[in-house]
């Protein structure tokens, strides 16, 4: 199984859609995290969840809690919007999430992942899985959780081996990986670095992020084995239409579609991705994007 990792600011609903319906390849597509501000999901979140009908089926919300409480208000809207499959978020890197007891910021805290987990099957309707690190400060802090992820009723649990301290470079951690797929009842997928189908071929279920965003094609390739060069150009050309059509009621698309190339296609001829990233207009923008595409295939 292939899953398209959540990353915030980068797969939000129209980016999944657009993948979803034009190249996939991806079994399942996880939400960036949804959370609680002041104790109400936010409307930017809720706008994004959408429902079932409009997101990709394969859609699974990721949520970032820290107590039974905050998992209890945030499922009340997304099981209203027809969501049967909810992943929690252990991993979050970033200090403001972390400090405060959030994302990989839960790992030191066995007692608070365990109030967490303990709740889960309050919910026998939907089905949970865990996205987590190997700790937060130390991979110590990981055998004393593996008998409460153990014990929770789990589909799966996606681990990036990394701690939480090294955000997301610097080495990844394989032994420990290992040493969690041994002790771990549930099934493992692995997540980091996957860039091309040579680094999933050791995997039988892989997450890929950074990877996927760089070349959407790569779950197609995973599955199906190299393609042509006339239809990756014909599948991304036809990606970026559709991006560009998802986009096309808000109000600035074009920051948005620059955003898309932080990561996409980081091949491609440079001046002319520097051209793409420095127009004003949509027509000088859509004029030059064929160019940037192609260059990245021919180069
Ligand atoms: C910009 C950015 C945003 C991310 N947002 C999330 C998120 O909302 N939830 C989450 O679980 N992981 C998030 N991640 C982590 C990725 O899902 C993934 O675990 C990480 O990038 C490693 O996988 P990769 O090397 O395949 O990208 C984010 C990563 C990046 C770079």
């Amino acid at each position: 199984m292939i899953y398209f990792a959540p990353l915030q600011g980068y797969t939000e609903a129209f980016y999944r859609r657009a993948h979803h319906t034009v190249i996939g390849g991806v079994d399942e597509y996880v939400t960036p995290f949804i959370r609680l501000e002041k104790n109400e999901l936010r409307l930017k979140d809720l706008r994004e969840l959408k429902n079932t009908v409009r997101n990709p089926p394969n859609t699974v919300p990721q949520v970032l809690v820290k107590s039974p409480d905050e998992l209890e208000t945030l499922l009340v809207p997304i099981e209203k919007k027809g969501y049967t499959k909810v992943d929690l978020n252990f991993g979050c890197p970033f200090p403001k999430v972390t400090q405060h007891g959030y994302g990989a910021g839960i790992l030191p805290f066995p007692n608070a992942v365990k109030s967490v987990l303990s709740a889960l099957s309050n919910y026998p309707q939907i089905k949970f899985s865990v996205k987590m690190r190997i700790g937060l400060n130390s991979a110590d802090e990981l055998p004393p959780l593996i008998p409460l992820l153990n014990d929770a009723p789990l589909r799966h649990i996606t681990v990036h081996p990394r701690l939480g301290k090294q955000q997301y470079s610097g080495d990844l951690d394989m032994e420990t990986f290992r040493f969690f797929v041994q002790n771990s009842v549930h099934p493992v997928i692995y997540n980091g670095d996957i860039q091309t189908a040579e680094d999933a071929a050791p995997y039988h279920d892989v997450m890929i992020g950074r990877g996927l965003l760089a070349n959407p094609l790569l779950g197609l390739e995973i599955k199906e084995g190299t393609i042509d060069t006339a239809s990756r150009l014909t599948l991304l050309m036809a990606f970026h239409k559709a991006l560009v059509v998802e986009l096309q009621d808000i109000e600035q698309p074009l920051p948005k579609l620059k955003t898309v190339w932080d990561y996409f296609l980081p091949n491609a001829e440079p001046h002319l991705r520097k051209k793409l990233l420095k127009s004003r207009t949509m027509d000088d923008y859509l004029a030059i994007v064929p160019s940037v595409i192609e260059s990245s295939i021919t180069i």
